[in-house]
């Protein structure tokens, strides 16, 4: 085998030894420490590439987790962000702007008839759960296996499928995802497995009545890109209406990316409330919870509060205006689904001539590589499944110049510089080849060892 040069991440490495004596693992979010040797400090970022700090260029197939959906440093958000920071940034009083960007929301979106704006998904989906109790008076909510809504107490419980017995017809136990969570919240929280019609309608039998919200992810951002059935999400409608139960569409990570008007468009499914953020301002920091006007009107005096110092920043705002234009106006979404599908034909060509068996989830734009021959339907189903492959592959393709997450939960996300640059795919695809041959090597050297 052609082996291909090591990289060399020394600088990063300094810098962990010298950032962990002042931050927590060395990092400003957890998720961003990889490991002692492996955590890597950026550069900077331009189209769907990014730099490291000893001059690594990688292919970038995170992209924040999602909200480069343009690709880094788009020039023409940047200009407008530039012309937003000449308004003053915040006021603690509303611009003109904010309409402008609600308009084009509601035009893209046909759901979201009121708008309002958050700094960040997490707050967006704050806000939505508050208004849903506030409007049906309601405190219990409804969440789905293996969604993630956010770091807040009342999003952070899941079924732990880690801890599971695979093999159990019991369900997996709901925790709280990090210590810190009181306990006393957990009798609020329901928690139902993705795409099982009869779960969902015995749920509904049961705590229907005390639910004020279902919370769906239909196409599961943060677990492989798992979709929900079209009939899965249509039932939860009609149960959720039957129930006097809000639907809150969760399109964080979907949410102008997979299409214009979300995953709601895809599926033909109106939602009573749906959070926003990552791609809306191609990532300066702006999230969204928007819905029907009947619902939305709850925020006010005496209704459901909702602000923030830092709600509808100047910088943000100007950069939603545009980089919503440019989804809406320009085949931008198309380029980069394109790419995907492009891309998924590649490394299936060269997973086929070694005879590997995968397949995909989701959507070319936010898809999941699974290692069977089919994939999985629910989060349960990703845990009986092996993904040592994919584990061990993806810190190979850190070293061959690609960046995806070393977690196979996380879907691999498309930026439309990827589509403009022919050479991202060229370089993607020989990359994913050695990777997948150093791989092989390494399993089968472990398996005889
Ligand atoms: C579906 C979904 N909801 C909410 C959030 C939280 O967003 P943020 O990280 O901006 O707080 C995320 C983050 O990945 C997400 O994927």
């Amino acid at each position: 085998m052609d082996r291909p040069k090591t990289r060399v991440i020394a600088k990063s490495n300094a810098q962990f030894q010298k950032a962990v004596k002042r931050l927590p693992l060395g990092v400003a979010s957890t998720f961003r420490y990889w490991g002692d040797e492996r955590t890597i400090y950026v550069h900077h970022g331009k189209g769907g590439r990014t730099w490291d700090i000893d001059g690594n260029c990688y292919v970038d197939y995170r992209l924040g987790y999602g909200p480069a959906i343009l690709g880094y440093a788009d020039d023409r958000v940047d200009a407008a962000a530039r012309k937003g920071m000449d308004v003053g940034g915040v006021f603690a009083l509303s611009t003109e702007r904010e309409l402008i960007v609600a308009d084009r929301i509601a035009k893209m979106v046909p759901a979201a008839e009121l708008v309002r704006f958050s700094n960040s998904g997490t707050e967006a989906v704050m806000a939505a759960l508050r208004l849903a109790r506030a409007y049906t008076g309601r405190d219990s909510y409804l969440l789905v296996e293996g969604g993630y809504h956010g770091l807040f107490d009342a999003a952070m419980w899941m079924a732990n499928v880690d801890g599971w017995d695979k093999n159990s017809n019991d369900d997996p136990e709901v925790v709280a995802y990090s210590k810190g969570i009181p306990q006393t919240l957990k009798s609020l929280v329901h928690v139902v497995p993705n795409n099982s019609m009869q779960r969902l309608e015995d749920t509904f039998k049961q705590h229907g009545h005390t639910l004020a919200a279902m919370l769906i992810e239909p196409i599961q951002g943060n677990c492989c890109s798992i979709m929900a059935s079209v009939e899965y999400v249509k039932y939860a409608r009609e149960l959720c209406d039957k129930y006097g139960v809000l639907l809150i569409i969760d399109e964080v990570k979907s949410g102008f990316r997979v299409g214009k008007g979300g995953i709601q468009g895809l599926y033909g499914v109106k939602p009573d409330i749906t959070t926003f953020a990552k791609a809306v301002a191609n990532g300066y920091p702006i999230a969204i919870v928007a819905g029907s006007e009947k619902v939305m009107r709850t925020f006010k005096y005496g209704g459901a509060a909702h602000g923030g110092t830092y709600t509808a920043h100047s910088v943000s705002l100007a950069a939603a205006e545009e980089c919503l234009r440019i989804l809406d106006e320009t085949p931008a979404l198309e380029t980069l689904a394109n790419y995907g599908e492009k891309l998924k034909v590649g490394l299936s060509e060269i997973l086929n001539r070694r005879g590997i068996v995968h397949s995909y989830t989701g959507h070319p734009s936010m898809f999941g590589l699974f290692f069977a021959e089919r994939p999985p339907g629910n989060y349960r189903e990703w845990k009986k499944s092996d993904y040592s492959f994919y584990d061990t592959m993806a810190y190979h393709l850190h070293d061959l110049g690609i960046i995806c997450e070393p977690d196979s939960r996380e879907p691999w996300f498309m930026c439309e510089a990827h589509g403009l640059e022919a050479s991202c795919l060229t370089d993607t695809l020989k990359a994913v080849e050695q990777a997948v041959d150093m791989t092989l090597e390494q399993l089968e050297a472990e398996k005889s060892a």
